[in-house]
């Protein structure tokens, strides 16, 4: 493709975000990795703000894996404080009509927070100028293992048949029944894996790896991305 044309390719419709390094960045600077968290926050805020000015439909964050449970308790802890206070500047999203989700298993997460999840995606359900995912308590296993549960129960009540079980079926009964597949995904800190992140939707993505650290992550880097994005050529196993 002439490289005049590649802007005029079609970006993704669903990015997904793995928010990686914050711990990093702080042990640089000699802080706890807490800061670093806090400092990723910053950028969250940042890049959802700037996927909806360049058109970006949905974007997923990956805020906390079904994983992150091993770390430190004091960090998980202050994890889970950043969560409650960003959970309520969410609201200025809603003002901007921003349809928000959540996907994860939530039974692990406080009251507290549950309570404002439901909430926002009660207050946004019917807005449509962007959706924002958030990943919280999420694993790609994990949501898959759900599904499985779901379908054999339905199966058990008589509600379903083995064959009416097909990739369609499973995928209306995972987490993102509501969402499309993830197009392209970002993961920022040098590091190269899914680490169980959306591990059904990506099936497709393409990917874009960079060594900056999450906290660092800018505005262009968001646009380079999605301009490497646009030089990809897509085959879905044709031709
Ligand atoms: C990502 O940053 C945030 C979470 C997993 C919650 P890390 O905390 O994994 O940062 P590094 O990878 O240790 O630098
Ligand atoms: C992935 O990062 C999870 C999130 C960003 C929430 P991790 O830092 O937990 O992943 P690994 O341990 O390097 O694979
Ligand atoms: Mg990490």
């Amino acid at each position: 493709m002439a490289k005049e044309n590649i802007s005029d390719a079609p970006m993704p419709v669903h990015v997904g975000v793995i928010m990686d390094g914050n711990g990093r960045w702080a042990k640089k600077r000699g802080l706890p990795r807490k800061f670093g968290h806090r400092e990723g926050a910053k950028t969250f805020r940042k890049i959802v703000r700037h996927a909806k000015a360049i058109g970006i439909k949905y974007i997923t964050f990956y805020a906390f894996s079904t994983e992150n449970w091993k770390r430190p308790d004091d960090e998980v802890q202050a994890i889970m404080k950043l969560f409650d206070k960003y959970l309520d500047e969410l609201d200025d999203f809603l003002k901007e009509h921003v349809r928000i989700r959540f996907i994860g298993d939530r039974s692990m997460l406080s009251e507290s927070l549950q309570a404002k999840m439901k909430r926002s995606e009660a207050l946004s359900k019917d807005y449509d100028i962007m959706t924002l995912v958030l990943a919280i308590n999420y694993g790609g296993r994990d949501e898959i293992t759900n599904a499985v549960k779901v379908i054999a129960q339905e199966v058990k009540e008589g509600k379903l048949e083995i064959s009416d079980i097909d990739d369609r079926l499973v995928q209306s009964r995972l987490y993102t029944e509501d969402i499309p597949d993830v197009d392209l995904i970002i993961r920022p800190s040098g590091e190269q894996r899914l680490s169980n992140f959306l591990i059904w939707q990506s099936a497709y993505a393409e990917y874009y790896f960079t060594d900056i650290l999450w906290p660092d992550f800018s505005k262009k880097d968001l646009e380079k991305a999605c301009e490497v994005y646009k030089e990809r050529h897509r085959r879905f196993g044709g031709v």
